[in-house]
């Protein structure tokens, strides 16, 4: 798959990542039950371990596509507090997408995105980015609020995800899954104030659905990665 994605334009490379997400995101969701179990293992394994290998550059180094949990060291408190106070602020002017809310284009979130810090952080890590300069509000504030599992485009190879707040009555709540490949799912209750570091576009993600009573506030930044093929 990566010698074959070598010989791809970007645009050929691009559908052949969102025809590989589908599969993978597809049979996650349960819409492969028509072929057998052994067959769909085998296809949900090279589907998820050709995409970082399509994109490759720094994604090897991070098997399970995850560069960073935790508060991150490259957002001060001040800024959560501005972010989180902004985020309030978008919510009536958020579009629907699919199934979930999302606000763009806020000057606070972008500035954030663009900071030095961050920058650093994901040069030491990673290695040079592009901001793609999308830096989203994203809200789950509704029953049966989610997104299937899936990957991301390019303007989000590389995500930084972090909770601003997340309400809920107790008991069942929604959670953050990477699917990566090989390997267990991994579950995600993400603290307000942390911060998920991962390739969106090589590692099959979802969130499961809100309940009742549920409130979800993130913020979203999105880069490119430089290195390799993407
Ligand atoms: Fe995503």
């Amino acid at each position: 798959m990566s010698q074959l994605s070598t010989g791809l334009t970007a645009a050929e490379r691009e559908n052949l990542k969102f025809l590989l997400s589908m599969a993978a995101g597809g049979i996650i969701s349960g819409h492969a039950q028509g072929i057998s179990k052994e067959l769909r293992d085998k296809a949900l394994g090279v589907s998820q371990q050709s995409l970082p290998k399509l994109l490759a550059g720094p994604r090897e180094k991070y098997p399970t596509g995850i560069v960073f949990h935790g508060r991150a060291p490259f957002l001060s408190d001040e800024q959560l507090t501005t972010l989180d106070q902004e985020s309030r602020e978008c919510r009536s002017r958020a579009e629907r997408f699919m199934d979930h809310y999302v606000a763009s284009g806020a000057p606070a979130a972008r500035e954030a995105s663009l900071s030095e810090p961050v920058r650093a952080f994901l040069g030491e890590t990673v290695g040079a980015v592009a901001p793609t300069r999308r830096a989203n509000y994203l809200y789950y504030d509704e029953p049966g609020l989610g997104i299937d599992p899936h990957v991301d485009k390019d303007e989000f190879s590389l995500n930084i995800l972090t909770m601003l707040e997340h309400r809920s009555g107790g008991g069942q709540r929604s959670e953050l899954i990477l699917h990566p490949p090989g390997q267990d799912a991994i579950h995600f209750h993400l603290q307000p104030g942390e911060s998920l570091v991962f390739f969106a576009d090589s590692v099959t993600h979802q969130r499961t659905r809100t309940v009742a009573d549920e409130s979800i506030r993130l913020v979203s930044f999105g880069y490119r990665t430089l290195e390799g093929n993407s």
